[in-house]
């Protein structure tokens, strides 16, 4: 029997977990839209849990029948894309006054994909944002996901190149959002 979806802030034991979880969504889901080369490269350098987020408290997993089965979050810090590992130093803190909140690192698994996971994962990331007096959202989306961030009110705004250790880039979108207060609470 299937049970019904439920999140819980991310720990540090999950971190693993996740990791292999992104690995096989990008795996899945980005061949259409990235070379191989780039894509075993970003899953090697540019994919997977941020610790700093795990360690801020703005990282959510969310379950199905006990199983992790997709995870995101947000970041009051200066840094946008990219994993950073548990020895990274932390970005710089933003000012909710002046900046945008950071929407960092969604991975639905694969087996899971359009069933709204990533929908709670981001209402749960912005309510976050928006507790902490943020008034916008930005991120930077992967092609695929552009879609999915845009069903939300993410407009893009300009293509955003991630430098990976080869030298070959990771083309991003960056988008962004203004964080009014929910109405609709589908959204
Ligand atoms: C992007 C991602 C997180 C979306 O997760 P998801 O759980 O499948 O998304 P949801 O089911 O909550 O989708 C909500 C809405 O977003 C839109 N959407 C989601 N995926 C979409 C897609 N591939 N194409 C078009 N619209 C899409 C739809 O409007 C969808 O509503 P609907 O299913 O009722 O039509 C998931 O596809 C993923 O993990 N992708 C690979 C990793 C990745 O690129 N992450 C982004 C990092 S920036």
């Amino acid at each position: 029997m299937t049970t019904a979806l439920s999140w819980r802030l991310a720990e540090p034991a999950d971190v693993p977990g996740i990791n292999a979880l992104t690995a096989r969504s990008i795996r899945a889901l980005h061949a259409d839209s990235y070379d191989p080369a780039v894509i075993d490269e970003a899953v090697s350098h540019a994919y997977g849990v941020d610790w700093q987020l795990v360690r801020d408290g703005t990282y959510f997993v969310a379950e199905i029948d006990g199983a992790v089965v997709g995870a995101g979050g947000w970041s009051y810090r200066q840094t946008i894309a990219g994993a950073h590992g548990p020895d990274d130093p932390p970005g710089d803190r933003l000012d909710p006054a002046m900046d945008a909140a950071r929407v960092r690192a969604f991975y639905v698994d694969p087996a899971y994909v359009r069933r709204g996971v990533g929908a709670v994962l981001l209402r749960l990331s912005e309510d976050g944002a928006r507790a902490a007096g943020f008034a916008r959202a930005e991120l930077t989306s992967t092609i695929p996901a552009v879609p999915f961030y845009a069903s939300f009110g993410y407009a893009p705004v300009r293509p955003f190149d991630l430098r990976l250790p080869s030298g070959s880039t990771l083309r991003l979108e960056l988008m962004d959002k203004p964080l009014i207060p929910r109405s609709d609470p589908d959204r």
